[in-house]
């Protein structure tokens, strides 16, 4: 069965107000898990910016399908920009703070795949992937931080995925990347309590920054609609729950861990795997 037949359950356009005047930055948010998650974000009361790196096409159909979704009501921006890039990255975000006036939620999703046995990876394979999945995370988040800093709220999400926790057959490049992103997840949590503490800014019953990763399993996207069917029908019989994840599954758990009243969960890694990691 082609994987993405399993993602027509769709957040609701107005599922409650957690989110209500807050500015939320997804790159990758045009598609796949990016654009389910804006959409839940956006049916908490969020504006929406959608980062994407090329297609301008896929871009503007997610604008149209996103105003249908809310009927006019909901916010969406779409930005252009190349995540391995770290100028492109501060372009980004300043777009974002002058359409906006604001950045609440960065969620780090953008993210890519070049799969082949280690010993046929090029150089060139590896670095292409961690540059886009690790660094590309590492150079949003710097100046998404820098302003959550100064405000003194804030909240970085990253998605990471179940193979940087478990490796994967002919995932070198991703696994790694993604496995990076769990300790920058840390440290950067680490680092913005001890900040907020040092500037005099934390405050013990507030928002708070918090930095978290959402590790999903296998969703059904167009990134696991690439995977060969003989090695897809292998990964589903070992994932307990016995199906692909949908992208709604994932950005549940976004619009929870970004909502102010989870200012004490930050550093965590939460799954959403089907169980497949026991
Ligand atoms: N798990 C288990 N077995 C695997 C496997 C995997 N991930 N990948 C390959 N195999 C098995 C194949 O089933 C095959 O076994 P048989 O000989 O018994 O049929 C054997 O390894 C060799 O595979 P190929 O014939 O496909 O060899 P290849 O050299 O042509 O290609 C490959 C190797 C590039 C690794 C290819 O098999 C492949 O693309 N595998 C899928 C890798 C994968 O799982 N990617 C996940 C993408 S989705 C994602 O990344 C999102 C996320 O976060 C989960």
């Amino acid at each position: 069965m082609n994987a993405l037949n399993q993602t027509d359950e769709r957040a609701t356009p107005i599922a409650g107000e957690k989110l209500a005047g807050k500015v939320a930055l997804v790159t990758g948010g045009s598609r796949g898990i990016g654009a389910a998650i804006c959409r839940s974000l956006a049916s908490q009361g969020a504006s929406v910016a959608a980062g994407y790196s090329g297609n301008r096409e896929r871009a503007e159909q997610f604008l149209k399908e996103f105003d249908d979704f809310f009927d006019g009501s909901g916010r969406a921006t779409v930005h252009q920009g190349n995540v391995s890039r770290p100028e492109d990255c501060s372009r980004v975000i300043e777009e974002v703070l002058d359409q906006h006036g604001r950045l609440d939620i960065l969620v780090n999703n953008a993210g890519i795949t070049i799969d082949k046995m280690a010993m046929k990876m090029s150089v060139e394979d590896w670095d292409t992937v961690l540059a886009v999945n690790l660094s590309g995370s590492f150079y949003m988040a710097k100046p998404a931080l820098q302003h959550m800093l100064e405000r003194g709220t804030g909240r970085i999400i990253f998605v990471s995925s179940v193979i940087g926790e478990t490796g994967n057959v002919g995932q070198a490049n991703y696994a790694a990347s993604k496995a990076g992103m769990l300790g920058l997840t840390k440290t950067l949590a680490r680092e913005a309590a001890f900040v907020l503490e040092r500037g005099g800014k934390r405050d013990d019953d507030g928002v708070g920054i918090t930095v978290n990763t959402v590790s999903p399993g296998f969703v059904a996207t167009e990134m696991v609609d690439n995977v060969p069917e003989k090695v897809i029908n292998k990964i589903r019989s070992q994932i307990p729950v016995g199906r692909l994840c949908r992208p709604e599954e994932v950005a549940r758990v976004v619009h929870f861990l970004a909502a102010d009243a989870s200012a004490y969960i930050t550093g965590q890694v939460w799954g959403v795997n089907g169980g497949l990691d026991m």
